[in-house]
């Protein structure tokens, strides 16, 4: 097909089945009538006719090649005009062969490994029938209370942004049509859905414009200059509007501004939301909201079905509205090939094929290992592989590393810790006793068990963490410590005055008090996906160096929260010499600054910065300059380092963080050896959004810190001057 034949076929359509396109329902209403070759569901919820789901446009959450054609086949049957329907799906990380969470993959700094990552999510999704997916999800996040930080690549709009970008390519690829291995992205959650107040899901969202367009909308915005074909609106509301419903954000920004002409979909129920958001009275104009606001597809409720045709009738809406959703929608059904190949990649033998594949296995484990971040280390690891090993806690051999967003990944595929550890250095080596719960604290049989087994090791490994449940979707927390009865369990652990390596499994930045200062070692493994057990343990004995950095602060404690490190100063920052102590913008009891702070993560060897250096000290609008630095691995091991840039800008029209990243370099260096790395610093990355909204920058003073993490670095000064 082509445009002038998509728009042919949008002038053949009844007006019901222009709607029920508009439509996108979940798997359970095809599957089982798809067997019988007949379409009926639980229609009754939604109060919709079986029409409708004839004529619906897209199905969610349907997956595995023979269901899928089998969907399809039937549909085909009872459509009228023979329009198939798209296959969406949330492939977040990972279809069965499950990598880290996205915060995990993202703390590898790798941008290449992540778009590596999707391309094979993307190949065993669509031979499995899938053709989008409900990804990356881009949302800056602030706050470790709220539980889909997992789901996000950190706090910081540039990192999101090149993550966004590698995601994107990788779903993708560059021909939809084409590449039946690839699935179209969704970019989401359109807009600011990680600033939900008080890390609470579904929560408000209350900011200027200024901070939206500078803060949380630029890596919405990478994805679509990436090619992103969808969009997925937010639960939240903004600026008093809920996102599903907001003219400004999805007309004005993402259509007339960005030029955006995909498809805009409702994340799951977000339209009928707009009732209980108090902007909509009834369904009847929670659709009319939606749709005049920008909303094509509405995932899982009706409102569209039940009323955009009386509204048009009524003359309360505008028909032109629901064709432009109907030949958006048709447009990218057509982009993905399925007039010509209903059945697009589905395909039943490349799917015993390819998925769980060795490759996508490796994969998944190279990216394993270099998510994790060694947060402390006191001279425990590497483990040598003679010593004797004590493996406790819950995680100890459980399979529940996978992480929330992984709803295709079984989890009895998955490596437990205790199969990598005993893969490494041998089953005789390893002794293995759980001892305590996630919540439960160890009981005295359990104590004692550990008593025993802790006499013939020289040392203890203690696998702790959330359940997989305490975060993703729905799972925020007030209290984000480890549960007590894993600290108290640590503190037990110590009085055997064996060094004890502390591996964490979880879903956010947590409050690590009583941990970090018992353990003599902790590695920060998020859910490290399929791979866990033998990315873990290639880490703790020393077969690969650690090198993720992370991209979230570590909060000191959870009062805290926010804490970034792209913060402003405060007109009263500690240590101003002008202002008695006392009233300096600071907590009495506990310090400013996070306890891990963004960027940080160590590795068994050190790095060593020096000699920073600039080209020149003034960058011109039609000029750049060079920053230098010299990188030595100063330490005994081979290792890879993330060099990074950041920028501050001395005055602003409006305030400037206290450093913004800019760039990053990684290299990896033998023990001894030294390298250059180099930055270019050109005017455009010094704009900033002014407060008429304007992004451009203003002449005067920057800072550049080039360094190990976004506290430790070299600093140099130049100047901006701008062409008039
Ligand atoms: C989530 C989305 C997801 C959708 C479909 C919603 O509850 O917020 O991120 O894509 O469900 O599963």
């Amino acid at each position: 097909m082509n445009q002038t034949d998509v728009k042919q076929l949008l002038e053949q359509m009844t007006q019901d089945e222009k709607i029920a396109q508009l439509m996108q329902l979940a798997g359970f209403f095809y599957e089982g009538a798809a067997q019988r070759g007949e379409i009926t569901g639980p229609m009754e919820d939604l109060g919709i006719e079986e029409e409708t789901i004839i004529n619906s446009g897209s199905v969610l959450g349907a997956s595995g090649a023979g269901e899928v054609r089998s969907i399809q086949e039937a549909h085909l049957k009872k459509n009228r005009l023979g329009i198939p329907l798209l296959m969406m799906a949330d492939i977040i990380h990972g279809y069965k062969t499950i990598f880290p969470v996205p915060l995990g993959i993202s703390c590898s700094w790798n941008l290449d490994l992540a778009e590596k990552s999707a391309e094979a999510a993307a190949k065993e999704a669509a031979v499995s029938g899938v053709h989008v997916t409900f990804a990356p999800m881009t949302d800056l996040v602030r706050d470790p209370r709220w539980g889909r930080v997992m789901e996000s690549t950190g706090e910081d709009p540039f990192l999101n942004s090149e993550f966004a970008k590698a995601f994107v390519r990788g779903f993708q690829g560059d021909n939809l049509k084409e590449d039946l291995h690839r699935v179209a992205a969704c970019v989401k959650h359109f807009a600011a859905y990680g600033a939900s107040e008080g890390g609470r899901d579904y929560n408000s969202v209350d900011m200027s414009e200024r901070q939206l367009r500078e803060m949380y909308l630029p890596a919405y915005k990478a994805a679509l200059d990436e090619g992103c074909e969808m969009v997925m609106t937010a639960f939240n509301i903004v600026d008093g509007i809920p996102a599903t419903g907001n003219k400004r954000l999805m007309r004005d920004i993402l259509r007339d501004e960005w030029g955006f002409d995909g498809v805009m979909i409702s994340d799951w129920g977000a339209v009928k939301e707009l009732i209980p958001h108090g902007t909509a009275s009834n369904e009847k104009e929670a659709g009319k909201l939606a749709i005049e606001a920008g909303v094509d597809i509405e995932m899982m409720t009706a409102c569209y079905a039940n009323n955009l045709k009386e509204l048009m009738e009524e003359g309360q809406l505008e028909e032109s509205l629901v064709d432009e959703a109907v030949l958006r929608i048709l447009t990218l059904k057509d982009k993905l090939g399925l007039f010509e190949k209903p059945h697009r990649g589905a395909d039943v033998k490349l799917e015993e094929e390819l998925v769980f594949s060795k490759e996508h296995r490796q994969l998944s484990r190279d990216l394993a290992a270099k998510s994790c971040v060694l947060l402390k280390n006191e001279g425990v690891l590497p483990l040598g592989k003679e010593q004797k090993v004590l493996l406790v806690g819950p995680f100890a051999s459980s399979g529940d590393v996978l992480g929330p967003w992984s709803w295709k990944g079984p989890r009895d595929e998955a490596v437990t810790m205790e199969e990598g550890m005993k893969r490494k250095i041998g089953a005789n080596n390893v002794s293995v006793a759980a001892g305590c719960g996630i919540e439960e604290a160890v009981t005295e049989e359990q104590w004692k068990e550990i008593e025993l087994a802790v006499k013939g090791a020289d040392v203890i490994v203690a696998a702790l963490g959330e359940r997989s449940e305490m975060s993703g979707e729905g799972g925020s927390r007030a209290d984000i410590m480890l549960p007590l009865a894993q600290v108290e369990f640590v503190r037990k652990l110590k009085r055997f005055n064996k060094p004890v390596a502390v591996v964490l499994f979880n879903g956010r930045p947590l409050d690590l008090h009583g941990v970090t200062d018992q353990a003599d070692a902790l590695l920060e493994a998020w859910y490290p996906g399929t791979e866990a057990g033998d990315a873990v343990a290639d880490l703790l004995f020393g077969e690969v160096n650690p090198s993720g950095k992370l991209t979230m602060s570590f909060p000191y404690a959870v009062g805290q929260v926010p804490v970034y490190y792209n913060r402003f100063n405060t007109g009263r920052p500690q240590k101003a010499p002008h202002i008695r102590e006392r009233y300096v913008s600071q907590y009495l009891d506990i310090p400013n600054e996070p306890l891990f702070p963004f960027g940080f993560g160590l590795s068994y060897t050190s790095f060593f910065y020096s000699n920073l250096s600039l080209s020149g000290n003034v960058v011109r609008s039609d000029e750049s300059i060079r920053a230098t630095v010299t990188v030595t691995n100063q330490g005994e091991y081979a290792g890879e380092e993330t060099v990074q840039l950041y920028i501050k800008d001395e005055v602003g029209e409006v305030v400037r963080p206290l450093k913004e990243l800019k760039g990053f370099k990684k290299v990896f260096l033998k023990s001894g050896e030294s390298q250059e790395i180099t930055f270019k610093i050109n005017e455009t990355m010094l704009r900033y959004t002014h407060s008429d909204l304007g992004y451009r920058s203003d002449a005067g003073s920057f800072t550049v810190f080039i360094g190990t993490d976004s506290e430790n670095g070299k600093t140099a000064a130049f100047e901006l001057e701008l062409t008039k």
